[in-house]
């Protein structure tokens, strides 16, 4: 997995619930063509942030873990297709046709490290870390423009009261 350059934000999530609005509050800078890559462990909160990001998006649908369907597609403000990448080899992520969803639609990937290095670049990084067991940390990377646009944003969209600081 490349690591990027250092990473602009942090955010820690004290709860589902708080990862979950971590999610949401990206959901208002997201238009078609765009791609969050999330990244870090199973049972990190890859899955409950997409939840969050969906329910911001205005997405009817229940949002459950793609690792076996592969693909979910939200309708929403701007279409949402979620990925869940880790049961995918690299060979096959070539013929997923990516880059026909990103026509319409924004693209969330979870286990997002395996993303084609053209597409991981224009891509807003996200790294979950476990800190405890119901604490995460959530950083944020990007090198590209589009990337680096949607970083600023869900660092300024994320900064509400209720979003637990970095250092607090
Ligand atoms: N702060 C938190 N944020 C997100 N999930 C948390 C948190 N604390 C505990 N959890 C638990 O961690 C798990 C996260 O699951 P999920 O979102 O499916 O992870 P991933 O998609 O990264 O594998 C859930 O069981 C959830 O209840
Ligand atoms: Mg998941």
């Amino acid at each position: 997995m490349t690591r990027l350059g250092r990473e602009d934000v942090a955010r820690r999530s004290a709860s589902v619930e708080d990862t979950e609005r971590l999610g949401e509050a990206l959901a208002p800078a997201l238009r078609a063509g765009d791609i969050v890559a999330l990244e870090g462990p199973l049972g990190a909160g890859k899955t409950r942030f997409v939840a969050g990001l969906a329910r911001g998006m205005a997405a009817k649908a229940r949002v459950r873990s793609p690792t076996y369907t592969l693909v979910n597609e939200y309708p929403g403000r701007v279409p949402l297709v979620h990925l869940d990448l880790y049961r995918v080899a690299p060979a096959e992520i070539e013929g997923l046709g990516l880059e026909d969803h990103l026509e319409s639609a924004a693209l969330v990937v979870e286990w997002g490290g395996k993303l084609p290095a053209s597409l991981r670049a224009e891509a807003l990084v996200l790294e979950f870390e476990i800190v405890s067991e119901t604490e995460r940390r959530i950083a944020a990377l990007a090198t590209s423009g589009r990337g680096r646009e949607l970083l600023t944003s869900w660092q300024a969209l994320s900064a509400a009261p209720s979003h637990a600081r970095e250092a607090r």
